[in-house]
């Protein structure tokens, strides 16, 4: 049975109970509107745990754009079926007011990689996802999280803030999943109209050709994406694209994709 916990408190109270001795949790954050990379976490997290526990937090701290809060798709009741089907035994879903007490007063501020790439176009953006990610870590106390590599200097930057404040929290990379035409799953696909979405197929496409980042950058504006970065980063090549006002991001192995001599 699925149970549904809105309150940080009541949830609290659940954690620290009889259910929860000896069992190890896993747990899935997200912002819901769940798809199938959301999925893949969830079964992993099933599979590997004795309690999963998701939690749906559309998180306003991270948004540096009111107009991308407020068109951020929220599906609380597709998004339960989905749950119940994938084994998850608690959705923690919090209001924004339990969760922020403080208005937002105290948060995780990171100053080097969390100022690069996404962070460098989403000013303040890595420090809302910190500040909601050591809260969530910290009320759910969960055995491991999963994260998909999809955001991958997101999972990067977790797995830091997990690491330097001693949580006992393993950060688990999860795959990105990828719809049958190659496009990263995304919630913010749904808002992109069929025209947009058919050149939506071009960013992997192209992301995943030979090349230098320069060259893959010229190519992806040439066909009509406008561009944040494209940047090789560790073994990876990460990119993030606008298409009208929708923001989609992506990222591919770099020996894939590198000139080989
Ligand atoms: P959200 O975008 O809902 O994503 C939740 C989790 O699903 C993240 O770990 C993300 O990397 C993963 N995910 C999304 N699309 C995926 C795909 N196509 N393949 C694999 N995994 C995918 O990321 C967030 O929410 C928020 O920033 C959050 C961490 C919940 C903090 O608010």
């Amino acid at each position: 049975m699925t149970k549904t916990v809105h309150s940080p408190a009541e949830w609290v109270e659940i954690r620290e109970g009889r259910k929860f001795k000896g069992k190890s949790i896993g747990f899935v954050p997200t912002m819901g509107n769940l798809h199938k990379g959301h999925i893949s976490l969830l079964q992993k997290s099933w599979a590997e745990n004795d309690i999963s526990v998701l939690s749906i937090f559309v998180n306003p701290t991270q948004f540096n754009q009111k107009s991308d809060l407020s068109n951020y798709p929220r599906t609380f009741e597709s998004d339960l079926e989905a749950a119940r089907e994938n084994g998850v035994d608690y959705i923690l879903c919090p209001d924004s007011a339990a969760i922020y007490p403080d208005q937002y007063r105290f948060k995780v501020t990171e100053s080097k990689l969390s100022l690069r790439f996404c962070g460098k176009h989403r000013p303040g953006h890595f420090d809302g996802v910190l500040t909601i990610m050591l809260k969530l870590l910290l009320l759910v106390r969960p055995d491991r999280a999963y994260f998909g590599e999809k955001d991958y200097q997101q999972f990067r930057l977790v797995a830091d803030v997990a690491r330097v404040f001693f949580l006992k929290t393993e950060i688990v990379p999860c795959p990105l999943v990828r719809d049958s035409d190659g496009l990263a799953f995304s919630s913010r696909n749904h808002n992109l109209s069929p025209d947009q979405r058919s050149l939506a197929v071009y960013f992997p496409k192209i992301l995943s050709q030979t090349g230098t980042s320069a060259a893959i950058k010229e190519r992806l504006e040439e066909i009509g994406f406008e561009v944040d970065y494209v940047e090789d980063f560790e073994d990876r090549r990460l990119a993030a694209v606008r298409i009208g006002s929708v923001r989609l991001i992506d990222n591919v192995p770099l020996k894939r994709v590198l000139f080989k001599n």
